[in-house]
Parts: structure tokens; sequence; C-alpha cells
């Protein structure tokens, strides 16, 4: 029996702990909100897409052609057309990944018939016919009201073909690559802000040193002009494999800043790189394991930024991670090099935290590009002839829409652990925002599997007290989206919070996301 003495010491300690962990009194973690007018706007280019000519994305994903029973617009399907414009998504890099630093742009267009065949000799080894084109693509991206962002070839080109290239789709008429897009049916130019220039030039882009690409970027980067003088191309060089911090640095070091607007990075989720597992069938080790290559990127962005940050103090360069999600194995009895997986809570769990990640670092981080659209490891759309259906990765990328653009409110907090078998992973995940018209938008992720977490917001700074919620979540980690029951997981209302006085009460269930909207 503990008597009346040792119950208030108990009580007191109890408290203390919880003012020490920046804990309520009801065991809630305390979020302030910073009305800070100097923090960067979240660019809307943070959530960037990316399709590649890799397995079913390009072709029977987007694309199914003209004479489809697939109801579609010059071959895409309308359905994808409409997902995509609803999730506004900013910009789509194209055609790779890998297979950029293959394609050689000449061979996709003109008439249809005509163009050369390839194979793809990265994904599956499948025959490329080039029937969807760099004309196809930009036509698209109107058709979208998004930006496109091409990942031109330097493992396999030239810079008179590279800049051919950027002449041909910026060129405003009166020049050789203007007159052959005219002849082509495109009088207007397109003007291509984003260029890749190079993919992975360490791997599959050339196998390169750090020291010798950049020379190779220098090189190209100087012949690419938006022929008009101003120069309005945003260059992006071929960046880091995750960790590897000596790419940035010989990058950042020797590439001289008038030639290069972005840096790249890419870094991928999985279980183990050896042995992924399945995508839809695994235990709480895989999903732990996963979460802990996800919530890397905090440290990646950060010492990534350290070096930038070196050599651009008034931070001219952004860093650009145009790709990264969840990596599993293939779908039974899918092509291994079409890369096709489900996709679960645990993938919601990727995109929540790595999308709060990118926007509390937007100083650096000005866009992003989610590896791919459709049909591709971490997919916001899968499609089986004609059905189509969105997986919870499309609904968090559209609950976290209202970021796009809006003055990000920074936070700060000491949140909760998730443990297992002796590790921990912060549970909690956080971001916040106020848009142009005063909303503020507050994005929570709860990663822990099992426990759900309490969160008290403090409101002082921003003078806000009604407040509306939706939330994505579902029985178990594992479930997802299938063409049978392809609304298992959809966003719902949410209206488990308590307004108070200038604070907000919040319980969010295990492995959920929130986006709550604040006025
Ligand atoms: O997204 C799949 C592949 O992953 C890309 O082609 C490549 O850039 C990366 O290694």
């Amino acid at each position: 029996m503990i008597n009346l003495k040792q119950s208030i010491s108990i009580v007191l300690f109890v408290f203390i702990l919880g003012i020490q962990s920046g804990n309520s009194q009801n065991n809630a973690t305390v979020l302030t909100l910073k009305n800070d007018k100097s923090a960067p706007v979240i660019s809307k280019h943070i959530y960037g897409h990316f399709a590649e000519h890799l397995g079913r994305c390009i072709y029977d994903g987007f694309y199914v052609g003209e004479n489809s029973v697939i109801p579609n617009t010059n071959g895409v399907r309308n359905d994808i057309i409409a997902a995509l414009k609803e999730l506004k998504i900013p910009n789509l890099r194209w055609p790779g990944g890998c297979f950029a630093d293959t394609y050689h742009w000449k061979d996709g267009i003109g008439p249809k018939e005509d163009r050369p065949s390839m194979v793809n000799r990265w994904w599956g080894g499948v025959v490329e016919d080039n029937s969807f084109g760099t004309h196809d693509f930009l036509e698209l991206c109107e058709v979208l009201g998004t930006e496109p962002y091409l990942a031109a070839n330097v493992g396999s080109s030239t810079v008179q073909e590279f800049t051919e290239y950027v002449e041909y789709v910026g060129h405003k008429g009166g020049s050789p690559m203007a007159d052959l897009r005219n002849e082509n049916g495109r009088e207007k130019p397109w003007n291509v802000t984003y260029w890749g220039v190079g993919n992975e030039m360490w791997g599959c882009g050339g196998n390169m040193t750090p020291e010798y690409y950049a020379n190779i970027y220098r090189q190209y980067a100087t012949f690419m002009t938006d022929w008009t003088n101003s120069d309005k191309l945003f260059r992006i060089a071929s960046g880091a494999n995750v960790a590897d911090y000596h790419w940035t640095e010989v990058l950042m070091r020797d590439i001289p800043k008038n030639l290069i607007e972005g840096v790249a990075l890419h870094s991928y989720s999985f279980v183990k790189w050896e042995k992924k597992g399945s995508s839809t069938k695994f235990n709480e080790e895989q999903y732990f394991a996963t979460m802990k290559t996800a919530l890397r990127m905090e440290e990646l962005v950060n010492k990534h930024s350290d070096i930038m940050d070196k050599y651009d103090p008034e931070n001219k360069v952004a860093l650009i991670v145009d790709e990264w999600g969840g990596w599993y194995d293939v779908e039974e009895g899918t092509n291994p090099g079409f890369l096709y997986q489900q996709n679960t809570m645990r993938d919601a769990m990727i995109a929540g935290t790595t999308l709060n990640i990118f926007n509390n670092h937007s100083k650096r981080v000005k866009m992003a590009n989610l590896a791919q659209t459709v049909n591709v490891l971490q997919a916001v759309i899968l499609t089986e002839g004609d059905k189509m259906l969105l997986t919870p990765t499309y609904h968090v990328m559209k609950m976290y829409n209202v970021h796009h653009d809006a003055q990000l409110l920074p936070i700060s907090f000491e949140g909760p652990a998730y443990t297992y078998g002796g590790e921990t992973l912060p549970a909690l995940s956080v971001s916040a925002s106020k848009d142009k018209n005063g909303l503020v938008h507050v994005s929570l992720v709860n990663i822990d599997s099992k426990k759900e977490n309490k969160v008290e917001i403090d409101l002082k700074e921003l003078g806000i007290g009604k407040f509306t919620g939706t939330i994505l979540t579902s029985a178990k980690v594992e479930d997802h989206n299938t063409f049978n029951n392809p609304k298992n997981i959809v966003p719902k209302e949410f209206k488990n919070f308590k307004v108070k006085k200038n604070t907000v009460e919040i319980t969010i269930p295990p492995f959920s996301v929130i986006v709550l909207e604040g006025k």
C-alpha cells in the first residue's frame, strides 16, 4: 500500500516528467505553432510526381493509345487525367529514371508509325516503340495543368543532342529545331523550365565519379539556354544516392553557381535492400524497418543541406528529392523488371511523414518527386484493364495539397517514441502552414502500429478557434484498396478533437494521417 505522502510524490514526479518531455498534464504532446513571418513558403513542387518508361507506368498505365476502348485523350486514360487533376499535381518528371540516359528524344517525335524501336535495357528488356514521346508528354502536361520536368540524357548522349532538345521544345521559331517542331504539328514552344542533366550518374547514368560528372555537368549546362536571354531554365544536377555526402560536396564545390539551380537526391524506403519483402504481407519488424528508412529522410535532408549551406550560404541552389517512396518485391506473377507493387497504410505512413519532412525543410527543399505515378513502386494510381484505383498514398497527397505554396508555420515539440525490439522511432510527425486566405493546416501522422497518441496544439500565436478535420486510417496497417474494393481506404471526416481556449486536443489513432483545417 502506498501512503498519501508517497502518492503526492508520485503525482509530482509524473507532472515534472510531463513538463520535461513537452507533455501536457493529460499526457498529450504539446505542439507550439509559431507564426513566423520570415518562415519559407512551402513550394507546391514538393508535391511532384515521376513517370518513367518502366513496366506499366507509361504503356498500359497512362497511355493506352488512341484506338483503345478505354476512354482517352490522345491515348492517355481519361480516368487517370481526372484523378491527377484532382490531386493538383504541380510537376511531372519524365522519361526516367535510368531510362532517361538511354533515351534519344528524336526517336519519339514525328509520325508514330515511322518512329524507331529500342530495347528498354534497364526495365525488363521489353521493346519500346516510342509511341509515347515528347509531344505526347508535353501535351499531357498541358491537359493536366502541370509543369513538365524533363530528365534528359547525358549518359549516352552528346552535348549537341541535349542542346537540340532544349531548342526543340523551347525556341520560339526560326531555328532548325523549332522548324522541326513546327513540321511535327506544334508551332508554339513549350517553355519547359525544369531540366534534369542526367539521372543517377553514379550508377545507371554512367557510373561516373562526382569529379568527372561535375565537369560533364558544367559542359552540358553551359550550352543550355531558354533562347530569350533571360534564362529561366532550372537546371538540376543528378544528385547523391542516399547518404553519399561526398557526391553533394563535390558538386557544390566544383559547379559554379551561375550554372546550377538544383541538386538532386534519391532515397527509397524498404525493409532491407537485399530482401524487400511483400508490399502487403509484412510483420511489425518489417513495418518498423521500413519506417526507419523512411524517417532517415530527415537526417539526409539535414546533412545534404549542411553541405549546401557551406557552399551556398545564400540558399540559391535548391535540394530536389526527385525520387523517393517505398520499394518492395513485385506482386506475385508480375514481371520482376516492372516494379509493380500494392500500396497499404504503411505507404500512407511513408507519404505522410516524408511530406512533413519536406514541408519543414522547405527553405532548401524546393521540389520532390514521388516514384512513381502509375503502376510502379509507391504509385498513387493502379490500373488493371479498364479498372483504376486510388491508393492510400494518393489520398495522403490529396489531403496534403492544402500546403501547396502556403507559408510554413514552424513547430517545436518533443514527441513520444514508437518502440519495437528495443529500438525507438519518433511516433509523431507534424507540419503546419498558413495559406493565402489565412487558413491554417496541420498535418499529423502517428506511425505507432498499436498505440494512439494525444496531441495538444498551442494556438496562442495564431488566433484561430474553429476546426475541421480529415483522417486516413484503417483496421490493419496491411490494409489496401483492391480492384474489387477500391474504396476500402478513403479519407473520412475527423471529429475526435476538442477545441479549448488557445488549444486544440486531438487523439490520433495508430498508423493514421490527419489533416486539420483551422480558421
Ligand atoms: O524509380 C526506379 C529507378 O530507381 C529509377 O529508374 C532510378 O533512377 C532509380 O534507381
